[in-house]
């Protein structure tokens, strides 16, 4: 069923011929004859949609529309007049009419307006439920999702944020590592102090140790002043090593005795300062093997994984990829002053089946780039970047291979897995072996002398 409409009309035979109108385009259709008969179906039984003349006996049809929109003021309207009288339908506009036909009614342009109003308040509708969803539970600091895993990451960053335990967060690349990170910070009791984040993949090597912990005047070329290092500046917050698992060999060691006395040196300088920081690491990088191949201390590795947070790719919880659509257009509709309703369906559904090599950054670009094009209310496919579009069409190639075409593919694909062997290709297909050979030599499938001889 496409939706419940209500048709309201004193006269019976324009009940009939618009109630049959719509109900052969799939909707289902009630009907009443006066403005009080309509009101009280529609307040026992929702409708989706209505449809109502201006002149009825008792209640008029504006009234009718001024009592529907307060009680779902949602609800698209449509009026229908025989004397298109513009006052009359200014007022109704005004009062948030959809749209009104004139009388006798033109049952395409109907239907017409039917499906637009329906489409319209599908989004609407669509976009309430997830905005509700979001603020409910499906939202923590910031970080949206509401798959299970998703769920199970703001239980962890939720237990670990109340203690001091070193975290390493790991996942691809644009999961919300960061996001994790600064979620875990702004929880904890270290919130008014500082998170301050360091690359450790973006800082030469010689520049790193002093960057984290500080040196002394004159304690290499180009040391004019005293430096104070992010560890220090971090102190009584967080500090969060980004990269990690690109950090030098030689700084691994100094890093994993700073977390052993919690004390640092300063490059040149020979008193050790006591710092209280909490750390946070993050990596796309499988450290583990790192460590088994000797490019990761393995010390460190437990030092820094003393709670592990993984945040699984975009592509294993599709589940949150509707609601992170809408927070990103929301959030883009604000930065862009613009007000698009939402996404067509067969975006939705790419989006569903993309992969997300770069996960939820590429999903944020993606959107960001669609609001700043999009010149109409609801985005669609045209304002994809090119690499997503191509997933469609892709997929509308595949519909322009005839049967034989596909057939040749599947056997072919079967016979190289079985390094074509007939009698084992035949049980896969589901066919006799004499079948498939029939089949083979209608589609020109020869096996070559080495694959007859290993057909045997
Ligand atoms: N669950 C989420 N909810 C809302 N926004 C998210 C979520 N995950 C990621 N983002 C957004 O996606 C972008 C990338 O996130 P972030 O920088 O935290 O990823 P990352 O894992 O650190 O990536 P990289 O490995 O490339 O450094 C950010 O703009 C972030 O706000
Ligand atoms: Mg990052």
């Amino acid at each position: 069923m496409k939706g419940k409409l209500l048709v309201v009309d004193d006269e019976r035979n324009i009940l009939r011929v618009i109630s049959a109108t719509l109900k052969k385009e799939g909707y289902e259709v009630e009907v009443a004859r006066t403005g009080e008969e309509a009101l009280d179906k529609f307040s026992t039984n929702h409708a989706d949609l209505v449809v109502t003349d201006f002149k009825l006996p008792g209640m008029s049809g504006v009234d009718l529309l001024s009592s529907i929109k307060s009680i779902s003021p949602d609800v698209p309207v449509i009026m229908l007049t025989a004397y298109g009288t513009i006052e009359r339908v200014v007022e109704a506009m005004k009062r948030g009419a959809f749209n009104y036909l004139t009388k006798p009614v033109n049952p395409d342009e109907l239907v017409a307006v039917v499906k637009e109003a329906m489409e319209k308040y599908r989004l609407i509708r669509e976009n309430l439920a997830l905005k509700n969803q979001l603020k409910e539970r499906y939202s923590f600091n910031n970080i949206i999702g509401k798959s299970q895993a998703m769920q199970e990451v703001f239980n962890l960053i939720e237990v670990v944020s109340k203690s001091n335990s070193n975290v390493l967060v790991t996942g691809e690349c644009g999961t919300g590592k960061e996001l994790a990170a600064r979620a875990i910070h702004y929880a904890s009791s270290r919130s008014n102090r500082p998170f301050i984040p360091i690359d450790c993949a973006a800082i030469p090597e010689e520049l790193l140790e002093s960057e984290l912990f500080g040196h002394e005047k004159g304690s290499f070329t180009g040391a004019f002043d005293r430096k104070v290092g992010q560890v220090e500046l971090a102190s009584g917050g967080t500090l969060f090593l980004d990269e990690v698992g690109d950090l030098y060999k030689s700084l691994q060691k100094k890093l994993l005795r700073f977390l052993q006395e919690r004390e640092i040196l300063r490059v040149g300088g020979k008193d050790r300062i006591k710092v209280d920081v909490r750390i946070i690491a993050a990596t796309n990088k499988n450290l583990r093997d790192d460590v088994d191949n000797g490019r990761f201390r393995e010390d460190l590795f437990y030092r820094l994984n003393v709670v592990g947070i993984h945040i699984p790719p975009l592509r294993e919880r599709k589940e949150d990829i509707p609601l992170l659509a809408n927070h990103f257009l929301e959030k883009f509709n604000r930065r862009n002053n613009k007000s698009i309703k939402g996404f067509s369906s067969d975006v939705i559904a790419i989006f569903l089946e993309h992969r997300w090599p770069g996960n939820v950054r590429e999903l944020e670009n993606a959107i960001e780039r669609a609001v700043v094009l999009c010149p109409i209310d609801t985005i669609t496919l045209n304002y994809l970047p090119g690499h997503l579009k191509q997933l469609k069409e892709k997929e509308d190639a595949c519909d322009e291979f005839n049967l034989t075409e596909v057939e040749k593919r599947l056997l072919l694909k079967v016979l190289k897995k079985t390094s074509w062997n007939q009698t084992k290709a035949a049980e896969i297909l589901g066919i006799t072996r004499r079948q498939l050979r029939t089949k083979m030599k209608n589609l020109r499938l020869l096996p070559n002398i080495r694959q007859r001889s290993s057909s045997k």
